[in-house]
């Protein structure tokens, strides 16, 4: 069976955002993890805009090409790693809206959670994420990554690099996610 594809979601979308070298980050330390394709899908280059689909997304009757490109990009995902900030204590309204577009895309996939934020690590975004997954049946692993203060982490040139506890607590995550893809992932197949 060929590797299962991780696909990295980066969960923050507006200008300017600190964001997307964490989710940069995850992705490097998915490859350095050697049990996964990896992808970073960055939801700002999704383009989605307020769902705007006539049909409940559970019967795929998707009239918009955005959606029919987003479907199929999640559809080819074994599993997910969520990275995400906290915005008013739960997670980006982008988020929730991309999530929203698709029903058995996410099916059955397990998931790690990665939030960011300053002294609560996001923490409060990511206790929200849980149930929008758990609607959904993806699997969040307990394994999940948690950054306070992270801009610590961010260089001039914008690049993430973590200390010795995060990349830990990444490969844990990574090593659960692997885990129980193989156990999710023939069943779905
Ligand atoms: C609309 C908005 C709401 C925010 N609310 C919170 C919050 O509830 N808790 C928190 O720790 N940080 C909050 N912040 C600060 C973010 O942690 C910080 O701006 C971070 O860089 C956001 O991630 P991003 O740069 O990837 O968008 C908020 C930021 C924005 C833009």
């Amino acid at each position: 069976m060929s590797r299962p594809v991780l696909q990295v979601i980066a969960g923050s979308t507006r200008p300017g955002r600190k964001g997307i070298a964490v989710a940069q980050w995850v992705a490097r330390q998915a490859e350095a993890h050697g049990g996964f394709d990896v992808e970073l899908v960055d939801l700002a280059d999704a383009g989605l805009p307020v769902l705007d689909e006539p049909d409940h997304p559970r019967l795929g009757q998707y009239t918009k090409d955005h959606t029919k490109a987003w479907s199929a990009t999640i559809s080819r995902a074994d599993a997910f790693v969520f990275v995400f900030p906290e915005y008013n204590h739960s997670i980006p309204g982008g988020l929730k809206n991309a999530i929203d577009f698709l029903f058995h895309e996410w099916a059955d996939k397990a998931a790690g959670l990665v939030s960011y934020g300053g002294v609560s690590a996001g923490t409060r975004s990511a206790a929200a994420l849980k149930p929008v997954l758990g609607a959904l049946r993806v699997v969040p692993v307990v394994e999940a990554a948690t950054i306070p203060f992270f801009t610590q982490f961010i260089d001039d040139d914008g690049v993430f690099t973590g200390n010795a506890e995060l990349e830990t607590g990444a490969g844990a995550m990574l090593d659960e996610i692997a885990r129980l893809t193989a156990k999710l992932r023939g069943p779905r197949d």
